[in-house]
């Protein structure tokens, strides 16, 4: 993208097509290149000197940094409103470089108890082996100041939340972790940049699983972080450190991917609603949770917060695990699958999926029964999903 001297801020749906991409001289490419090389030359050991000392930004290895991850980084930044973006093998290796970057032994984290399992696990299992304590709160940020110690260094949230598709309201969470000195993260993989901008609201540091909608084709597991250019530089060097960077054909995926990242949440965010609107006047559905619906709990803040209700739902099947289990079998046009935010509509058991290796009073504290359904709402006709689902259902 031609760099110009109006200061005003492109639509999304520009951001996601030019930014990051530089086209300046006659016959530049207008697709990217992937840089598909481990390592990069030096013109002489002076450069290579400089380097060392820190004196160059030069490509040496891709573990490090490759321009075909720079434009997926600068593309995710331009769309969070970030200064700086660093892009990874996983989501999960996003979440944990940011975490091991902002807290070390001693630490405490705040973190909402509603939380992708994976990440609920690394609070449980893996931060207290490093000496770093975690205190879990409810989405409503209920009591949260009493969590406070002078040990708290970070806030961690995630919103909608998966599978219960509850809110954290960013604003009031933003504004606690400024007034107690506390960095606050959060994982916006369901809403995406385009639904909802944590930065505007105050948020440090946003996270994702880019495997989802940011690549949006079920093709690649990837993961990013943005925030602040100091913030993502720690980021980065735990990145590097622990191994977790990006492989440039993953970053092509993820750049070809954001490109059409707002017309595809639009049609998701159209579709979970007709597909949510359909299973809550079901006779076998005791309970719907989604975003967009007037019955949801968190239905004003949704549509204060965010531009749209996203493309998950999910659903509590009055026949319990049986029925649940019975109506996953069953289904023609959805998939039974893991993952979420591809163009193939999924439906998926939590308790055996992304929640498996939690107790059941674990589960029933975030909001997951047996017979609940997590949807991953693609972008199918919608009649064909409803019409499936109504099979599938009787
Ligand atoms: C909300 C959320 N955050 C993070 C992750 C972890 O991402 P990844 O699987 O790319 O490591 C997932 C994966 O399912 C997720 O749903």
């Amino acid at each position: 993208m031609k760099k110009t001297s109006k200061t005003k801020r492109l639509g999304d749906a520009t951001l996601a097509i030019h930014a990051g991409e530089e086209r300046f001289h006659v016959g530049a490419p207008v697709g990217v290149s992937i840089a598909r090389t481990s390592n990069f030359t030096f013109a002489s050991t002076e450069e290579m000197k400089r380097w060392a000392e820190g004196k160059s930004s030069a490509y040496i290895y891709t573990r490090y940094g490759n321009p075909t991850l720079a434009v997926a980084e600068k593309k995710l930044a331009a769309l969070e409103g970030a200064e700086a973006a660093v892009v990874t093998a996983s989501g999960s290796a996003a979440i944990s470089a940011a975490l091991f970057s902002l807290l070390r032994a001693g630490d405490e984290l705040i973190a909402t108890r509603q939380l992708y399992g994976g990440s609920y696990r690394l609070m449980r299992d893996i931060l207290p082996r490093f000496g770093i304590g975690v205190r879990h709160v409810e989405a409503d940020l209920a009591g949260i100041e009493q969590l406070v110690s002078p040990r708290t260094k970070a806030l961690y949230v995630e919103t909608p939340t998966n599978p219960a598709l509850r809110l954290v309201d960013l604003r009031k969470a933003a504004a606690f972790a400024q007034e107690w000195g506390l960095v606050s993260l959060v994982d916006n993989t369901f809403a995406t940049p385009v639904l909802q901008k944590p930065l505007q609201m105050g948020f440090n540091l946003v996270v994702h699983s880019a495997s989802k909608y940011l690549c949006g084709h079920s093709d690649v597991v990837a993961g990013a972080a943005a925030g602040s250019a100091a913030l993502i530089g720690k980021v980065r060097q735990y990145v590097v450190q622990l191994g977790g960077s990006m492989d440039p054909e993953a970053a092509f995926l993820m750049i070809r991917g954001m490109k059409t990242l707002e017309v595809r949440v639009a049609r998701h965010c159209a579709s979970a609603l007709a597909v949510a609107k359909f299973l809550e006047k079901h006779p076998k559905v005791a309970r719907v949770h989604y975003p967009g619906l007037a019955s949801h709990p968190d239905h004003r803040l949704a549509r204060r917060q965010m531009s749209g209700f996203g493309g998950m739902l999910a659903f509590d099947h009055k026949g319990g695990l049986a029925g649940a289990r019975r109506f996953c079998d069953r289904v023609r046009v959805f998939l039974l699958a893991a993952s979420l935010g591809g163009t193939e509509s999924l439906v998926v058991l939590p308790i055996y999926t992304s929640h498996h290796r939690m107790s059941g009073a674990e589960l029933r504290e975030v909001g997951i029964e047996p017979g609940t359904v997590r949807v991953s709402v693609g972008l199918e006709d919608p009649q064909d999903l409803i019409e499936d689902l109504r099979q599938a259902l009787r």
